[in-house]
């Protein structure tokens, strides 16, 4: 039987990119420097994209693709892909859930610590000899003990709450309704409200049109000047100009952030200030997860060829 045709959007690791070569005639988005002319010419004949969750697929690349059956997205956020293109055409989508969601949580605590605990700075202060010829690296704060405010109790959120319990910290969270399975930690719809009891404020929700800048001027000056933003799930949740005028006026305390909007374009701005630790989208960036996230993307391609039921499908 010949190789299903399939349109590659990003790269991949290349036990990714060996086991897509294998069972698909891949063509390389990507590396096309003449977009246009690769789907004038292959367009017809693609099957099945393959993406990644910040790069996704929209509406006018989904239009150039007429025979299009499977989006399969490597990476577990789906507000990349234009949803209500694919649904029109009966086009189904995939991604990766479950598989990151403790990396990703990692990523946030790690943030949370290194930015209260002055990591990085300790870090060059100790490398650049700053010990010796000025003495102590000055105090930072404190973690144990204080308030978080999880935004978005989804399976990312959850584990960012549970591994935050472990530091004793008093949790809140918010989300379109309280969750059943969070009888210990206090729900607060407003996510102002929530900011303002937060000493930590963690943004971990699905992005989507709707939260678009759920996390705006407001939100981000009511966590405040003492307070610390993370943000681990993409740059679209929060107002990116308010959240850099809030750092460099101090209405803000210092954030930790995994996303950015122009990734990997990032703002200037955020490279002139001292109160941010950047990350350059790498909170699944595990070699364990990674794998497992490409396998069940491969795994939902098998599937839709196979004609059988999608392990993880979206639509
Ligand atoms: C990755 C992500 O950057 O899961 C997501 O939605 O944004 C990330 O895990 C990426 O999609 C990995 O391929």
């Amino acid at each position: 039987m010949s190789k299903p045709e399939l349109l590659q959007i990003g790269p991949y690791p290349e036990w990714d990119q060996e086991a897509l070569d294998e069972s698909y005639v891949v063509h390389k988005y990507f590396e096309a420097d003449d977009k246009a002319a690769l789907l004038a010419e292959v367009g017809p004949s693609i099957r099945a994209i393959a993406t990644r969750g910040e790069l996704g697929a929209d509406a006018e690349l989904i239009a150039a693709l007429p025979n299009l059956e499977i989006i399969a997205i490597n990476g577990v956020g789906f507000d990349a892909v234009d949803l209500d293109a694919a649904r029109a055409r009966g086009i189904r989508v995939t991604n990766t859930p479950g598989v990151l969601t403790d990396d990703v949580a990692d990523l946030g605590v790690a943030l949370a610590l290194a930015v209260s605990r002055g990591v990085v700075g300790g870090e060059a202060w100790a490398r650049s000899g700053k010990w010796a010829s000025e003495g102590l690296y000055p105090l930072q704060h404190k973690v144990t003990g204080k308030k978080a405010g999880v935004l978005g109790l989804g399976r990312i959120g959850f584990e960012v709450a549970k591994r935050l319990a472990a530091f004793n910290m008093d949790i809140a969270y918010s989300d379109i309704a309280a969750k059943d399975y969070a009888p210990d930690w206090e729900f607060i719809a407003d996510p102002v409200a929530l900011a303002e009891r937060s000493d930590f404020y963690l943004v971990t929700l699905a992005a989507s049109a709707q939260t678009r800048h759920i996390v705006n001027k407001e939100v981000i000056e009511a966590v405040g000047p003492d307070g610390i933003l993370i943000n681990v799930s993409r740059a679209s949740n929060v107002d990116e100009d308010a959240l850099l005028d809030a750092l460099e006026s101090g209405k803000l305390g210092a954030a930790g952030l995994d996303v950015f909007d122009g990734e990997p374009n990032i703002n200037p701005r955020f490279v002139a200030l001292e109160n941010v630790v950047l990350q350059p989208h790498q909170a699944s960036g595990t070699v364990e997860t990674r794998m497992a996230m490409g396998q069940l993307m491969r795994d939902n391609l098998t599937a839709h060829f196979a004609g059988e039921e999608l392990p993880s499908a979206v639509i």
